[in-house]
């Protein structure tokens, strides 16, 4: 195991502490957070844990199925008692870049779904400003053009239409989400110091279906470093 992953694992486990029998957990998407979904499964059949657990793609059912976490749709849910998930940048205000595995969407709509949300990262997801990571935004495919043309007004850098290597030819196609829709990474650059600001001006271009800003939803960060896993809970949040 490398030492990112082994950061990546430490982190992901540390923040299982806080599931608790009877809770509704969002599991979220991702190499990091995979490890706390491992850590559950393996909490279920050793020590008896019992939750049910709301997947945020398609890939974390497959990984949550296969471990014997009982599963419930998003649609079924009203409420959650907390959300792990991971986070390809945070700043020390709790906000948030995700979307780097094109889950956004639903990983939003459960994390607002939630009483709190917690993110599993290494140290390097930490940054001052966000948008050195490339911001994902969720589209319709009808509309991906337009949209392209409206962020490009804001966005100093390029707009990119996701694309997923297909084959050894490398002939690559259209990325294409769990919900049918593209994602755009933009190319911000780390500029984003107001990013509630961003979000509201980007998700009210027409066509856009979700925005990979988490501004005001995250509690607490586990972040792993060589030194061990750092707990930052947000003294705005509802862990605190
Ligand atoms: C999925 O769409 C993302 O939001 C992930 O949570 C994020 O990209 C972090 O993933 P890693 O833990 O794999 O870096």
């Amino acid at each position: 195991m490398s030492d990112v992953e082994a950061l990546k694992r430490e982190a992901g486990i540390a923040a299982c502490r806080y599931v608790k029998s009877g809770m509704n957990v969002g599991l979220g998407t991702g190499s990091t957070v995979k490890y706390t979904i491992v850590e559950i499964g393996r909490r279920l059949s050793e020590e008896g844990l019992e939750i049910i657990g709301v997947p945020t793609s398609e890939a974390t059912r497959e990984l949550a199925q296969g471990l014997g976490i009982p599963l419930m749709e998003i649609s079924d849910v009203k409420s959650l008692d907390i959300t792990i998930d991971g986070a390809d940048e945070f700043d020390s205000h709790f906000s948030l870049i995700k979307g780097g595995g094109g889950a956004l969407t639903r990983e939003k709509i459960v994390a607002n779904l939630s009483k709190s949300m917690i993110v599993v990262a290494d140290e390097s997801k930490r940054v001052d400003v966000l948008g050195k990571f490339n911001l994902p935004v969720e589209v319709s495919p009808e509309k991906y053009l337009s949209v392209i043309e409206e962020i490009s007004n804001i966005c100093p850098g390029k707009v990119l239409l996701r694309r997923k290597m297909t084959n050894a030819r490398d002939e690559d196609k259209i990325y294409v989400t769990d919900n049918d829709g593209y994602i755009l990474d933009c190319e911000f650059g780390p500029t984003i110091t107001n990013p509630g600001e961003m979000e509201r001006m980007i998700s009210v271009i027409d066509g856009v279906v979700e925005v990979g800003l988490f501004v005001g939803i995250c509690d607490a960060v586990f972040v792993a470093s060589t030194s061990g896993v750092d707990i930052m809970v947000n003294p705005e949040g509802r862990l605190s």
